[in-house]
């Protein structure tokens, strides 16, 4: 009958037989980074005698693993990386080194965004839940404009948020503006949970908000819009290189930053920010308030992208691709349109949907212009001001002072 110590015995022995009849192969392998201070790191590995069957196993393993792979990654980009070889996309310098850097615009929106930092809870949402839960604390076209922005959101970020993960990530070839992708991307995690707690602040059917992307036509056409360009590039098959794959990545930024960050959030904004301009459900107007300052960097970065890979690829920038990117920021305007007619069916909120109509077709003109195509809303004006000042601003002015949480820094931490 076996006991556990014989159990053990057994035990490390195999475990040492296995390590003297790998010593060879570990030759082939990890002992080709221990040749600066190798005496050392294999003394490390060595199997004591007081080691347990757990320890001298992790230990056999280390000394067999196969590190082939991680090598050819190391040495293929062994080279110190030089600014001129930095490039936004398809570059074969090392994507591990963030510096130097070439592009110091992603590296300070990565600075300003974690300077930027906030969390939903800490907005006071007490108004908001007494002024939703009075029967006729707003008007049905006031209650409508509050669900169907929530619905609408509450999805969106995610699709952003994806995009940017399973798709974008991968793609750009340049770690600071990588880094800044990594801020945006918890940022739009931070979004769609704002979202997810003014739902639940104000008690409404989350089935019903968090589905309307699927059953509100006005919703649902703004995010399948949206996820066809994701889905061709976050196949794993899917790599740019060649003029075509190439073009599809630079849609699919466009897409994103020019129209779904750049039109398809405006009208919902202005709506609920000219709530709380008029005293109503002032918490949900405050997350959307800081939610668009992190949306108009989400935004300027974007441009500087698409702007950034036209300079270092300009044959991708043809006549065909500034058709193409003029007809998709049309078409999202348009969309846009639609959702401000479904969502304002009257005027509410001094606003009413041709004044609406008129803002997008001026937004359109900017995100044109921005990347760099001409005008095709010639002659139209800002009707809402105010909201160009709420997005100048680089904090808002009292952000500070009204909020609640203080964040734990290494000042908060103990060693004990
Ligand atoms: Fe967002
Ligand atoms: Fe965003």
């Amino acid at each position: 009958m076996l006991s556990w110590d014989e159990f053990d015995k057994d035990d490390g022995t195999d475990t040492a037989a296995a390590h003297s009849n790998t010593a060879q192969a570990a030759d082939m392998n990890i002992d080709k980074l221990d040749q600066v201070g190798g005496a050392a790191a294999v003394e490390a590995r060595a199997i004591a005698a007081d080691d347990s069957p757990a320890v001298a196993r992790a230990k056999a393993s280390l000394d067999q693993l196969d590190i082939a792979e991680g090598l050819a990654e190391l040495e293929g980009s062994a080279a110190r990386v030089a600014v001129d070889e930095k490039r936004m996309i398809n570059c074969r310098a090392d994507l591990n080194q963030l510096v130097p850097f070439k592009y110091d615009w992603a590296w300070q929106k990565y600075l300003d965004g974690c300077a930027n930092h906030w969390m939903p809870q800490e907005v006071n949402m007490n108004a908001d839940i007494a002024l939703w839960k009075t029967p006729d604390g707003l008007t049905d076209d006031e209650r409508r404009i509050v669900k169907r922005n929530l619905g609408f959101f509450s999805t969106a970020d995610s699709l952003v948020a994806n995009n940017l993960a399973l798709a974008v990530y991968r793609l750009i070839t340049n770690p600071e503006c990588r880094q800044y992708i990594l801020r945006q991307t918890f940022e739009e995690a931070i979004h769609t949970h704002a979202y997810q707690y003014c739902i639940e602040s104000l008690g409404m059917d989350e089935g019903e908000i968090f589905n309307m992307y699927h059953e509100i036509p006005s919703v649902a056409k703004k995010a399948s819009w949206g996820l066809k360009y994701t889905r061709s590039i976050s196949d794993p098959t899917f790599n740019t290189g060649t003029v075509e794959t190439d073009k599809e990545l630079l849609r699919n930024l466009i897409a994103y930053y020019c129209v779904l960050e750049g039109v398809f959030f405006y009208c919902g904004f202005t709506q609920i920010l000219s709530m709380g301009r008029r005293n109503k459900m002032t918490g949900v107007a405050e997350q959307f308030q800081y939610i668009l300052r992190d949306e108009s960097m989400h935004l300027n970065f974007g441009i500087d992208v698409i702007n950034q890979i036209k300079i270092e690829n300009p044959h991708l920038w043809d006549a065909s691709m500034k058709e193409e990117a003029t007809q998709m920021i049309l078409q999202g305007t348009q969309l846009e349109i639609e959702y401000a007619r479904d969502t304002m069916p009257r005027g509410v909120l001094g606003m009413n949907a041709a004044m609406m109509e008129d803002y997008l077709k001026f937004i359109a003109n900017r995100r044109l212009t921005q990347i760099g195509l001409k005008e095709e809303y010639p002659g139209t004006s800002n009707p809402f001001p105010w909201m160009s000042e709420i997005m100048d601003l680089k904090k808002e002015k009292n952000f500070f002072e009204t909020r609640v949480i203080e964040y734990q820094t290494g000042g908060a931490l103990s060693w004990d």
